[in-house]
């Protein structure tokens, strides 16, 4: 399988006034194109921050993030931002819409930043992607008058517009009810087996994670390996 993001001894510390506050310790993580990959661990443990960092928003203090054998920490923000663009989709707890954009301004918004600006974006493929997320009805809709449910249907649309590499997803289910996250989850699911979609997704919750193919488990801005986390459990 190919990697198509791989992390080496990344650290990164905030600095917050004198005080240094470490969040990621040395953190190795590598997934293959067309994996499933949740993620889990208490509130704190670096989750969010490793994201940001794959997801190019973010420099680390040290160590590597190779996405597609591209080096991100080597690049400068002008490049780092456009591989973002080119290979990264991002789903937020918080959908982050557009609110004065309908659904399909909302994705016609992603694809004008993706090019530059340089073109008006593809309507076929803004209509097959609101369509596989059950939203050809909501088209003309503005995040006010869909539900939480729909919102986030509309925040993956938009976050898989470009054909993303990698679909980075930070509790996407964390500001929905059962159902919706249900539907949600079939809908993330869905894509990755029927178009072998690279998901990285944060949850809290084990059954969004027992969705996933593979779970890696942090703790303290470490990556846990599997026999520990069954000896912490079973203790
Ligand atoms: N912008 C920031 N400035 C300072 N400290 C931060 C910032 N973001 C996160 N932290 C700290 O880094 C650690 C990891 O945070 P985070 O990555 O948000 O964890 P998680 O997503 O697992 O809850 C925490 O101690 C948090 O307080
Ligand atoms: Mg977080």
């Amino acid at each position: 399988m190919k990697t198509v993001l791989e992390t080496m001894d990344l650290k990164m510390v905030y600095h917050v006034g004198k005080v240094d506050v470490p969040a990621l310790r040395g953190l190795n993580v590598s997934v293959g194109a067309g994996e499933y990959v949740a993620i889990m661990g208490p509130s704190g443990c670096g989750k969010s921050t490793f994201l940001h960092i794959v997801g190019g928003m973010l420099q680390p203090t040290s160590g590597r993030v190779l996405i597609d054998g591209e080096d991100l920490t080597v690049m400068s923000d002008k490049e780092r931002t456009d591989l973002r663009r080119r290979k990264i989709g991002f789903v937020f707890q918080r959908f982050n819409l557009f609110p004065t954009l309908t659904a399909e301004g909302n994705l016609k918004l992603a694809e004008r930043i993706y090019s530059n600006g340089s073109n008006g974006g593809d309507s076929a493929r803004r209509h097959e992607v609101l369509k596989l997320l059950r939203l050809e009805n909501k088209i003309h809709h503005k995040p006010l008058e869909l539900s939480g449910g729909e919102q986030q249907r509309v925040a993956i649309a938009r976050a898989i517009i470009n054909r993303p590499a990698i679909l980075l997803a930070d509790e996407p289910t964390g500001n929905l009810d059962s159902e919706n996250s249900q539907i949600v989850l079939d809908m993330m699911r869905g894509l990755n087996n029927e178009f072998r979609q690279t998901i990285i997704m944060i949850t809290h919750n084990p059954e969004a994670a027992a969705r996933a193919d593979r779970v890696i488990e942090m703790r303290d801005g470490h990556v846990v390996e599997p026999e520990q986390v069954r000896e912490e459990t079973h203790r």
